[in-house]
């Protein structure tokens, strides 16, 4: 779409206020972290590069970046426009640079489009107006509206201070000039930093046009320099995706109780009850139903499945009108192929349940697979762990395993075979006959029950 636009992506802060060890912009909103938003939000305008600018906590940082985005280091912070010239050797002689702060997680794409749209061959200012711009720099605009330059907020005298249209620190610059302007930035401020926001006044004084254009929302403008902010944007976000699924038909018992960390793709009447959290890519079918308080992330669910309160469910799969929970935990690999029932304290880990069968209570399934129509009595256990080794069982159709039976892996229950209850399995058990591997009950008829002694 821009294929003579550079993108540069300021992240070299340590982000002092947010009082944590991981680097400011590797913090997350809606599950992703603010850099990568802000890189997924640059790349649908399709630009010819980005380059992220690092500095603190640079390993960590350079590690989340996704593939194709470049870095270049900033190893002393010695503030945005010197941040900036470090990006220089990256960019084009030509063309124009879209400058941002690795900290406003919600900037748009469409918002961006329409700010390098708005540059032309000059430069674009993205701004916002609210009632307090404490903290931001402000704007300063001629009396016909033209703007001159931009003030930091520790810059300010009283007059400034009551303007309300602040720098989102987002901006784009002419490749031509930014070189010469960001060679004569000074440092003679408040915070003795090289400001990049120092460049509008270049600008101005070159007679380049400077473009200021307002964000569409002002979330999409709203920098995280502390927790709060932090939290403010993510119920923002998390508000705007419950609008989505509700304008696309999904019921949700309320909105403001619902977490998206992530994707959720979903079919027709889909109800989702409250306290639900989704991360990572959920898929859900027609007439799925996901009680009060679940968890659910990476998980396929088929149509007409019910996913009970309390259930967690990771990285697996749950078949067309299967019930699962209450309380029920499905871990990694679990693959319930449909019409099945998963019951309360029923963990399932790395196993493959044919189509029909039931695992109803208190029950520990691991790395097993299960035929058609089999029922797992309450409290059974796959033992599939040696304490070294991980080991396979194999459950076939019309199985009856009774309560409270052990299955010692590697072991096959073969089509059709009833265990007894409390058996410990071993061996083999035959299809369509019972095993029974328990100490036999026997009854003493002379037996008594001991009195009580007499001390002396
Ligand atoms: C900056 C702007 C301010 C604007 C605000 C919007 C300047 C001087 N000020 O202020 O006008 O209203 O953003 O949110 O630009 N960074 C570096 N290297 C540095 C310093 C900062 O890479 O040496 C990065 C930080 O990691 C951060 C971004 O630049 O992602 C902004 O830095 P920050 O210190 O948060 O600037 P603000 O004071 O918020
Ligand atoms: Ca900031």
């Amino acid at each position: 779409m821009f294929a003579d636009l550079d993108v540069v992506i300021l992240a070299a802060g340590k982000g002092t206020r947010m009082y944590s060890a991981l680097p400011k912009v590797l913090h997350t909103i809606g599950g992703m972290t603010m850099l990568n938003r802000i890189i997924k939000a640059v790349q649908a305008l399709n630009p010819k590069q980005i380059t992220v600018v690092v500095g603190h906590g640079k390993e960590a940082v350079i590690a989340s970046l996704p593939e194709g985005v470049q870095w270049v280091e900033q190893a002393e912070q010695l503030g945005t426009g010197h941040a900036l010239k470090m990006a220089l050797p990256n960019l084009a002689e030509n063309g124009k640079t879209l400058v941002l702060t690795g900290d406003t997680p919600l900037i748009g794409t469409e918002t961006l489009k329409a700010l390098v749209e708005a540059a032309g061959t000059g430069v674009g200012l993205l701004t916002d107006v609210i009632d307090d711009a404490t903290g931001y720099g402000r704007i300063i605009r001629s009396a016909d509206g033209q703007v001159l330059a931009i003030v930091e907020e520790k810059d300010c005298n009283a007059e400034q201070k009551a303007i309300t249209e602040f720098n989102t620190g987002m901006m784009v610059l002419p490749n031509a000039h930014v070189a010469n302007w960001l060679g004569a930035l000074q440092t003679s401020n408040a915070q003795g930093e090289y400001y990049l926001t120092d460049v509008i006044a270049l600008a101005a004084t070159a007679k380049v046009p400077v473009h200021g254009v307002v964000v569409a929302h002002s979330y999409e403008a709203a920098g995280v320099n502390n927790k709060v902010q932090l939290v403010e944007l993510e119920r923002i976000l998390q508000r705007n995706q419950a609008h989505e699924l509700l304008l696309a038909g999904v019921t949700l018992r309320d909105p403001a109780r619902l977490d998206i960390r992530g994707s959720l793709q979903h079919g027709k009447d889909v109800v989702i009850d409250v306290n639900v959290v989704f991360e990572g890519h959920c898929v859900l079918g027609d007439n799925v139903d996901i009680g009060p308080n679940c968890v659910l992330k990476d998980v396929v669910v088929a149509d007409g499945a019910q996913i009970r309160a309390f259930s967690h469910l990771a990285d697996c799969q749950v078949g067309p009108n299967s019930e699962v929970g209450p309380y029920a935990r499905l871990r990694p690999g679990a693959k319930l192929l449909g019409q099945n029932k998963v019951g309360n304290f029923v963990e399932i880990k790395k196993s493959q349940v044919g189509v029909g069968s039931k695992v109803n209570h208190l029950t520990y399934i691991g790395d097993t697979t299960i035929g058609e129509r089999t029922n797992v009595g309450a409290g059974a256990v796959t033992c599939n762990y040696d304490g070294v080794n991980k080991y396979q069982t194999q459950i076939g159709d019309d199985v009856f395993v009774g309560s409270g039976s052990l299955l010692v892996a590697p072991v096959v229950v073969n089509n059709g075979a009833t265990i007894g209850a409390g058996s410990v399995i071993t061996k083999a058990c035959p299809a369509d006959q019972l095993t029974l591997a328990r100490v036999k009950q026997v009854s003493i008829p002379s037996w008594a029950r001991p009195t009580k002694q007499k001390k002396d």
